[in-house]
């Protein structure tokens, strides 16, 4: 099965599911890497592992549906059976979540429900909740509220800082991201509209 990845920015989690692709334990293949920004360290990582690194960048499109039509097209050409955001930092429009329902995975630096949206660090510790985390979930329409697939759990400690904690679940991220996408490649994992199953059991 091919993949094809979407990204904003450093590109870490790419890495994992390069690393993991590269010890056989991504069950696909990472067939393209689309990044919006131009000089998104991604791309290079793509790049060290000899992966398609294409770069559509947004400001060269009037609107967000004209964006995604040229995404959709660049997709396309690499044929995938799963989409993987990966820090893509960029609202998808409902055309193109329609389109790629039920195939598309995101990685979320909170334990969903809570904390949708960006900054769940700091709000994590605003809160003071002693429990934080990161949730792989399938996309939909709302953001960040797609059916999850996996979480990982972080104990908050006294001294966490934004830092520390972004470091932490970071940590976690790279280990759960390559795993959920194996899950998917190897059939294992499906969406049904409100929930995802897991050899056919409801998450
Ligand atoms: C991660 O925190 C992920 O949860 C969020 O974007 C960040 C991407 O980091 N969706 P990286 O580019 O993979 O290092």
């Amino acid at each position: 099965p091919r993949v094809v990845v979407l990204i904003s920015g450093n590109g870490s989690n790419l890495q994992a599911l390069i690393d993991a692709q590269e010890h056989d334990r991504l069950g696909g293949e990472i067939v393209a890497v689309v990044s919006n920004v131009a000089d998104a360290y991604g791309l290079q990582r793509a790049r060290d592992a000899n992966i398609d690194a294409v770069v559509l960048p947004h400001g060269e499109y009037d609107n967000r549906d004209a964006y995604d039509g040229a995404l959709i097209k660049v997709i396309e050409r690499h044929e995938p059976d799963l989409i993987v955001l990966a820090g893509f930092m960029r609202i998808l429009s409902q055309r193109f979540v329609q389109r790629y329902l039920g195939r598309m995975l995101n990685i979320h630096p909170s334990l969903l429900p809570a904390y949708q949206g960006l900054g769940t660090h700091a709000l994590a510790l605003a809160d003071g909740v002693s429990e934080h985390g990161c949730s792989v979930h399938f996309v939909t329409e709302e953001l960040d509220s797609g059916p999850v697939v996996l979480q990982a759990v972080v104990k908050v400690a006294e001294d966490d800082t934004v830092d520390s904690l972004k470091e932490k679940v970071h940590a976690r991220e790279h280990l759960i991201y390559p795993i959920a996408v194996r899950w998917f490649l190897e059939g294992r994992l499906q969406f049904s509209g409100d929930s995802a199953t897991m050899d056919g059991v409801a998450l």
